[in-house]
């Protein structure tokens, strides 16, 4: 089969397409074939091939972490998460591990889905809020501040924060990708280059602050997103896309009894009465009309060092998706 290959670190260049040996499934282990349509790229693809990314693959090695496509016995659509290999034609992965596409979606809104979602989702549920009835404190919403609104996660978090009745602030580098985030449902956009994100959020809230901040940035930007948060608000730390460990402030954590909660997607997936918990309240999102994810570029495979670059160099609007 055709796949991409990372066979040493390295930067979007190392990235190559080769002939690889198709996956075997491990009938004893309940795994199944699937041919692949679409596969996800995430920022963390590119922290692997840097080798930044903690326990990732050592080289050679196919990477992507998500894929959709059919399984190859029965034809049945799905849409599933994976270790390595959604860069390739095919993939062997559990059986259980896979979801049902929803009919109306395309194979590159499949694709989109498992990581960007997922990790959306449990950055509301532990932030406190993920039941709509909670958020709508009378006339006044839950708020919920999301960097790098305009991205991957970002899109999936705004449409569950308007599923779940929130009020949502959004920080990106550009206008256009503001305009396109309002569109989806950002009430207050914030162009980080052009303004102090954390004196916006004290403007636009008359100092009261955000309920949740969804920060993926790390460094002095935990402290930062921290101070931007109400009495007893929640910091979800997911990411650290600047490159360094984030900082915190706790005299300003003291102050506002605020919590801070790690988040990583890869150990929780190991969770099935989570993972279905959550698969369930989403497809009721779903079916009413909220989550539909958003596929900003679509390259072929053999593009995938261009789909690494959209990310690294922030050009990118929700999803990067490869077409197999
Ligand atoms: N913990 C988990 O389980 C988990 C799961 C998925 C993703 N993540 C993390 O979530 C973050 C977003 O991932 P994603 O795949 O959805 O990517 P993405 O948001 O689609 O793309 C990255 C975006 O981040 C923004 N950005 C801000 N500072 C940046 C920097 N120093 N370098 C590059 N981009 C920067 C840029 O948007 P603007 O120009 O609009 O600011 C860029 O377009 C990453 O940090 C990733 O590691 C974590």
């Amino acid at each position: 089969m055709k796949a991409i290959v990372v066979p040493r670190r390295g930067g979007p260049e190392v990235l190559e397409l080769r002939e690889a040996p198709d996956p075997v499934p491990n009938a004893a282990k309940g795994e199944v074939l699937v041919n692949i349509e679409a596969a996800g790229v995430n920022f963390a693809d590119m922290m692997q091939t840097q080798g930044m990314y903690p326990h990732g693959p050592q080289p050679p090695y196919i990477p992507g972490l998500e894929f959709a496509g059919h399984i190859h016995a029965t034809k049945d659509r799905v849409m599933g998460f994976t270790a390595t290999g959604g860069y390739a034609e095919r993939v062997a992965v559990t059986k259980q591990s896979l979801l049902k596409i929803p009919e109306a979606w395309s194979a590159a809104e499949a694709a989109a889905f498992p990581v960007n979602y997922f990790t959306a989702y449990f950055g509301y549920w532990m932030a406190g809020l993920s039941d709509p009835a909670v958020n709508a404190k009378g006339n006044k919403k839950n708020r919920v501040l999301i960097h790098a609104v305009a991205g991957g996660v970002g899109t999936a978090a705004v449409e569950m924060g308007k599923a779940l009745g929130l009020e949502i602030f959004g920080t990106s580098s550009s206008e256009e990708k503001l305009a396109k985030v309002k569109a989806l449902g950002v009430h207050h956009g914030i162009n980080y280059k052009a303004n102090d994100y954390e004196k916006a959020i004290a403007d636009l809230t008359q100092g009261e602050g955000v309920d949740a901040v969804f920060e993926m940035l790390g460094g002095e930007h935990t402290a930062k997103s921290t101070r931007c948060l109400a009495d007893m608000g929640r910091i979800i730390i997911y990411g650290m896309a600047t490159g360094q460990a984030p900082q915190f402030d706790f005299m300003t954590m003291f102050q506002k009894n605020i919590s801070a909660h790690a988040l990583w997607l890869t150990p929780l997936t190991a969770h099935r009465e989570l993972m279905v918990q959550a698969w369930t309240s989403m497809s009721s999102y779903i079916s009413q009309g909220f989550i539909r994810p958003v596929v900003g570029e679509q390259l072929p495979l053999a593009r995938a060092a261009d789909a690494h670059r959209l990310l690294l160099e922030r050009k990118n609007y929700g999803k990067v998706v490869l077409t197999i």
